[in-house]
Formats: C-alpha cells, structure tokens, sequence
C-alpha cells in the first residue's frame, strides 16, 4: 500500500487546474480534518485538458460556436479524432463532416462534448488499454454512456447531458487506472463480488475508493458541479424513493452495463435486466427498450462504432 505522501505526488499528476492552462502547486484535502499534501508539477495528457476545457465551455450559455470550433481545433490531432467518431456509424451522417464547425453544424455542439469526452477519456487510459482489464473498463464507461443516453431518450432529461455523465461516471477508476495500471488492473480482474464491494479493495490500494477520486476530480479540474453526485454517488446505497434524475439515471445505467455484457470488471455480480428497467419512473418505463436482447445489440454496435475508430 501506497503512503499518503507518495500518492498525493501521484494524484498531483491527474490535478490539473482545467481552463487555466496552466499547473500550478495547491493544497488539496479529501475532508475536513485530512492532513494535506502539496500537489506535483506534473502533466495530464493533452487530450483531456482539451476535452475538460470543452465541457466548461460548453455549460457556458454564453459561448459563441467559433470558440468551441477553435479550442477543438486548437490540437489538431484532437480534433481529428473528434471528426472520426462524428463521421462514425454511431452518428452515422449523411454527409460525412470535413470540419469541427461543419460537424458542430451538422450534429450539434452538445453532441460534439460528448464526442470530446470520448476521445478525451480514450487518451487519459492511453497505454494502460494494454491492460485486458483497463479495455473492459473503457468499454463500461461507453457502454453507459450509450445506455444513458438511451434512457433519457425516453424520459424528460438532456440526452447529450446523459452521455457525457456516463462516459465520465467512473472517471475515478480512470484515474486510479492510469495512476498505478498494473495494480489497478489486477485488482479488477482478481475481485469479485458486487459493483460497489470493490470500494474497500480500492482503498486499501489507494488509500481512496473511485467515487472519492472522482468527487476530487470534478472539484480539481473545476467541472460541472451537477457531475459530482454522478461520480460520487453512483455506487451509493438507494434511498427512500429518491428523486428521479442524472444521477438515478447513471447509477441505473451503470449497472445495465454489467448485465448487458458490460461490466467494470470480469468478476461483477450482475443484477437482473427486468429489475433495472422496473426501476426507471413509468415514463422513461414505458418507452424504453425493454427487450434486453435488443439493446445488448444495440449497445455492442454503439461501443464497437467507437472502438474502430
Ligand atoms: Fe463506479
Ligand atoms: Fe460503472
């Protein structure tokens, strides 16, 4: 196990003041009362300062497209992959998009966010997709990502919203991958038991459990606030009737993953379908796919649309 001193030059790593572009030294607390640790000066991939820029400036009501179209544009290698997944089967346009701002035309600026994120959250695993175990976790954070979106598709709530908060649900275990690969990994394909029982095994490695890393990530890299309880809570133990929104729909999402054929890790116990989809209120209830066969399918085609490009 990690010492708190040597893990926090680590997390100093994935601490990057996003849409300052800059690092800097700060002081970072996991809770009142934790002793703190100075943050490194250390790199995050590009890719995802670009995509953490995106999802700020894509909350901003105020942004005018060409800004969206030049910080994407701004890493031409980004924005190349960006245009690939725009032009993937996922999408599948009609006319294929030659440029950021043709695809932001075309598709949407929400829609290309969460075209960001994807290709950021690829980047941000990089070589540790090496690792059997680290792919698997990719294809979770997409599969819940196309289920998410999928869900809200049915109901009231944004499905680019839905997208992007799936795609980012576990961006802890990202990190918590990208910190330490080889051992992240092999806990994951050593565990088994329930999605939320890895949470000690976490700790006991990290000091910190996923759901922690992810709430410090989205305060760090200064994210939407309505991320938080997403990242933070979606392993969290059900309460009495709680309200329905983007973090119900997550956590419900999270787990069709792992019994559609995605799970986080090999040895998840995995719910029944029926039991899930009886969970969503009746609107999203009665519109969504509920032929589990169907979207399996469906999910497959999504999560491999991405995975070729
Ligand atoms: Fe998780
Ligand atoms: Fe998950």
């Amino acid at each position: 196990m990690r010492s708190h001193c040597e893990f926090w030059v680590i997390v100093g790593w994935v601490a990057f003041v996003a849409g300052k572009g800059e690092w800097t030294v700060q002081q970072a607390d996991k809770d009142e009362g934790m002793a703190k640790f100075p943050w490194a000066q250390l790199r995050l991939p590009p890719y995802l300062q670009v995509a953490m820029r995106v999802l700020q400036l894509a909350n901003n009501e105020n942004v005018q497209l060409h800004q969206l179209c030049d910080l994407i544009s701004s890493d031409p290698a980004f924005a190349s992959e960006v245009l690939m997944v725009a032009n993937s089967v996922l999408y599948s346009p009609r006319y294929p998009s030659s440029s950021i701002m043709q695809a932001i035309a075309v598709l949407g600026a929400n829609t290309l966010q969460g075209m960001c994120i994807t290709v950021g959250v690829r980047a941000y695993l990089g070589r540790s997709m090496n690792y059997p175990a680290m792919r698997d976790l990719w294809r979770h954070n997409l599969a819940c990502g196309v289920i998410s979106e999928r869900v809200a598709a049915a109901g009231f709530l944004d499905r680019d919203t839905a997208y992007t908060s799936g795609m980012l649900h576990d961006i802890g275990r990202v990190a918590l991958a990208v910190i330490e690969p080889k051992e992240y990994s092999n806990l994951l394909s050593i565990h088994k038991g329930s999605a939320e029982s890895i949470l000690e095994g976490e700790k006991q490695l990290f000091g910190w459990d996923h759901c922690e890393m992810g709430r410090m990530l989205v305060r760090d890299w200064e994210l939407p606030a309505d991320l938080e309880p997403v990242v933070a809570e979606h392993h969290a133990p059900a309460g009495d009737k709680p309200a329905w929104g983007m973090r119900e729909l997550v956590k419900v999402s999270c787990r069709m993953a792992d019994v559609l054929g995605f799970p986080a890790f090999h040895g998840c116990e995995r719910g029944e379908f029926n039991a899930l989809v009886e969970e969503l209120p009746e609107r999203e209830r009665g519109r969504f796919c509920g032929d589990r066969k169907m979207l399996a399918e469906e999910v497959t085609h999504g999560v491999h649309a991405i995975e070729v490009v």
